[in-house]
C-alpha cells in the first residue's frame, strides 16, 4: 500500500501522535523531521520507564527504524547531545541509526536569549513561545545568515559567519539586558568543539532517502507542532515559525511534493491549546478542568497547563482538506468518557463568512455553533473493537467522519500501546 506516508497533527498539538507512531513502527524503516526543533515534545515509555523527546523523532525508541533530522529541523546542538545520551542510556547507541543533515540549521544561544528577552518584554503581544529559540533561528535561515551543519567543519566560514551574526544578536539582546551578550571566540570554541562530536551523526538526508524511495522501503514523515500551529496556514501571529502541515515536507526533508502516498492526520477527540492564540471552543468551566484534569493535559515540552475545549470540526475540516488526508486517528476518545452531553463545534457565527475566518484565521470574534450529543457512561477506555464500543461513541465518531469529510482510520483508547482500534491500517504488514 504505502510507503510514503505523512502523521501529522491536525490542531495546536499534542494531539498524541508518538503513541500512533509506536503503533506503527513495526512496519516503517525510516522515520524523518523535517521542521521544527526541540519546541516539540513526545512522552514516550519504555520499557515502563518515561522518556521525553523534544528533537529527535518518536520513532527513535525502534531499533528498526533509521532516524533522520532533515534541512527544515533547526537543530540545538546541546538539546541533541542530551537527547543521544537519554536515548543511550534507555535504548542504547544510536549512532548507527540516526542521520543529521548537513544542510540544517542551528540554533545558537543567542537565538534562545532574544526569543525569551523578546516575549519578556511584550507586553499584550506575547505568542506563548517555547522560548527555545525557534522563532530566531528561522528568521536567520530566511535572512540568508544561518548557521549550518556543514559550516560547523569550515573553522573560516564558522568565525566570518559568527561574527556577522552577532554583529546583530548582541546590538538586539543590549537593548534589553547589557549582561546577557555574547563573546565570539567562547562561542566559536563551543561550536567546534560540538562539531566534533556531531560528526558521525551528519549525512546526506537528501540521497539516503532517495534510497529509501527506490528500494521500496516505508518511510514516516513525523510532523511536530501540529497543522493550525504552520506559520502560513495557522492563526497568524499565534503560530509557531515553521511549515507545520503537510507542505513542509518536500522542502524540510528534500523529498518531491507528489511523493506521499498517505496522509494520516491526528486530532484529539476534543481540542487542546498551550501558549496564546484564539480558541473558539474553549472552556473556563467545570468541564474545561474536568478534560485538562482527566486527559493529564500539560505541556510536555514546557510543563505548562493546555487549555481545553469542544472538538472544533470547523478547523479540524480545514486541516483535513488542507493536509490531503486520507484517514484521521481520534485519540484519547476515553477521556470523554462519563460525560453526560458532548458537544462538536460544526459552524461558527460571525460577521464574517466562513470562508473569510479560514482565509485569515480571523478567530476572534467568533461564536462557536455546536451540535450537541448525548454521552456515554460505558467506557471506551481499553477497547480494541469498533463493534465493541457503545452506540453513542459510535454516533460520536460518525458526526466527526461526517463534519470532517474523512474516515476516522483509527481511534486511540488509552495511553497503552494496545489501546486502539484499527479500522483500515495505512501500511502494508
Ligand atoms: P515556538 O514554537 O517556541 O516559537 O512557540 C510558538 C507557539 O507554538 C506557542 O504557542 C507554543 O506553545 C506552540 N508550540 C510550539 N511547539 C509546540 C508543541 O510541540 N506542541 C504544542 N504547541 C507548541
Amino acid at each position: 500500500m504505502s510507503n510514503s506516508i505523512s502523521l501529522l497533527g491536525l490542531q495546536w498539538g499534542d494531539e498524541g501522535k508518538g503513541k500512533v507512531v509506536d503503533v506503527l513502527s513495526k512496519d516503517i524503516d525510516a522515520a524523518v523531521r523535517y521542521q521544527g526543533g526541540h519546541n516539540a515534545g513526545h512522552t514516550l515509555i519504555v520499557d515502563g520507564k518515561k522518556i521525553v523527546f523534544h528533537l529527535l523523532p518518536s520513532s527513535i525508541c525502534h531499533k528498526n527504524i533509521k532516524c533522520f533530522l532533515g534541512r527544515g529541523v533547526v537543530i540545538s546542538l546541546d538539546a541533541l547531545f542530551s537527547e543521544i545520551d537519554d536515548a543511550f542510556e534507555f535504548i542504547g547507541d544510536i549512532k548507527e541509526r540516526l542521520v543529521v543533515s548537513n544542510a540544517a540549521c542551528l540554533i545558537q544561544s543567542y537565538h534562545i536569549k532574544i526569543d525569551q528577552l523578546r516575549e519578556r518584554s511584550r507586553s499584550g503581544t506575547k505568542i506563548g513561545t517555547t522560548g527555545r529559540g525557534i522563532g530566531p533561528a528561522y528568521e536567520d535561515r530566511v535572512g540568508r545568515r544561518s548557521i549550518r551543519v556543514a559550516d560547523l567543519f569550515d573553522p573560516k566560514v564558522l568565525k566570518i559567519k559568527l561574527e556577522e551574526a552577532l554583529d546583530i544578536y548582541n546590538f538586539l539582546i543590549k537593548r534589553h539586558d547589557e549582561t546577557q551578550q555574547e563573546d565570539l571566540n567562547e562561542l566559536l570554541d563551543l561550536n567546534l568543539k560540538q562539531a566534533e562530536r556531531l560528526k558521525p551523526f551528519v549525512g546526506n538526508v537528501i540521497s539516503e532517502l532517495k534510497k529509501y524511495k527506490e528500494e521500496g522501503k516505508v518511510v514516516l514523515f513525523e510532523g511536530a507542532q501540529g497543522a493550525l500551529l504552520d506559520y502560513s496556514l495557522g492563526t497568524y501571529p499565534f503560530v509557531t515559525s515553521s511549515n507545520s502541515s503537510l507542505g513542509g515536507i518536500a522542502p524540510g526533508a528534500g523529498v518531491s511534493a507528489t511523493s506521499i502516498d498517505y496522509s494520516l492526520g491526528i486530532s484529539k477527540a476534543y481540542t487542546t491549546r498551550v501558549g496564546e492564540g484564539p480558541f473558539p471552543t474553549e472552556l473556563n468551566e467545570e468541564i474545561g478542568s474536568y478534560l485538562a484534569e482527566k486527559g493529564g493535559e500539560v505541556g510536555a515540552s514546557t510543563g505548562r497547563p493546555r487549555r481545553c475545549g469542544w472538538l472544533d470540526a470547523v478547523l479540524l475540516s480545514h486541516s483535513v482538506y488542507l493536509n490531503g488526508i486520507d484517514g484521521i486517528c481520534l485519540t484519547k476518545i476515553d477521556v470523554l468518557d462519563g460525560l453526560e452531553t458532548i458537544k462538536i463545534c460544526s459552524d461558527y457565527s460571525s460577521a464574517l463568512t466562513r470562508e473569510e475566518i479560514l482565509e485569515s484565521m480571523a478567530l476572534n470574534d467568533v461564536e462557536p455553533q455546536y451540535v450537541e450529543l448525548e454521552g456515554w457512561q460505558e467506557p471506551t477506555a481499553g477497547i480494541q473493537n469498533f463493534n465493541d464500543l457503545n452506540d453513542q461513541a459510535i454516533l460520536f465518531i460518525e458526526k466527526v467522519e461526517e463534519l470532517c469529510g474523512a474516515k476516522v482510520v483509527m481511534i486511540s483508547t488509552g495511553p497503552r500501546r494496545e489501546d486502539i482500534i484499527i479500522r483500515e491500517y495505512p501500511l502494508k504488514r
